[in-house]
């Protein structure tokens, strides 16, 4: 299996490891096939933005790497920025996963949707997105 430069830089020097311990949205999400699970914690402004931003996976390099990325992609950008990172932004930004691999990428993409509507709900806002069903809880 191939990985790209990038993917590999992120799996041996993942960014923005670790936990927020005052985080303002915590999101887990599962992949039901592999038992991986990975963790993102936001802090965020009163203006909505994004100012630090941590994540926590026990997975597949593959799972490490696109967390690294997908945290480096929103921080310093609003939640509705934040909203708009798909898999396939992430998977571009990492120069490609191998194709057996993308399914890893889609838990960043969730996790962050997860913390934002975490984030919603602490602070009273309705939800106005589509949450992704954590594939653990089916
Ligand atoms: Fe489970 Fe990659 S194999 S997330």
């Amino acid at each position: 299996m191939q990985y790209s430069e990038k993917v590999m830089d992120h799996f041996t020097h993942p960014r923005n490891v670790g936990e927020i311990e005052d985080a303002d949205g915590i999101g887990t999400v599962g992949n039901a096939k592999c038992g991986d699970i990975m963790r993102i914690y936001l802090k965020i402004d009163e203006n909505d933005v994004i100012t630090d931003c941590k994540f926590k996976t026990f997975g597949c390099g593959a799972a490490i790497a696109t967390s690294s990325m997908a945290t480096e992609l929103i921080k310093g950008h609003t939640v509705s920025e934040a909203l708009k990172l798909t898999n396939d932004v992430v998977v571009e930004a990492l120069e490609g996963l191998p194709p057996v691999k993308v399914h890893c990428s889609v838990l960043a993409e969730e996790a962050v949707k997860h913390a934002v509507a975490d984030y919603y709900n602490k602070i009273g806002r309705p939800l106005d997105f589509e949450l992704p069903v954590d594939d653990d809880e089916e």
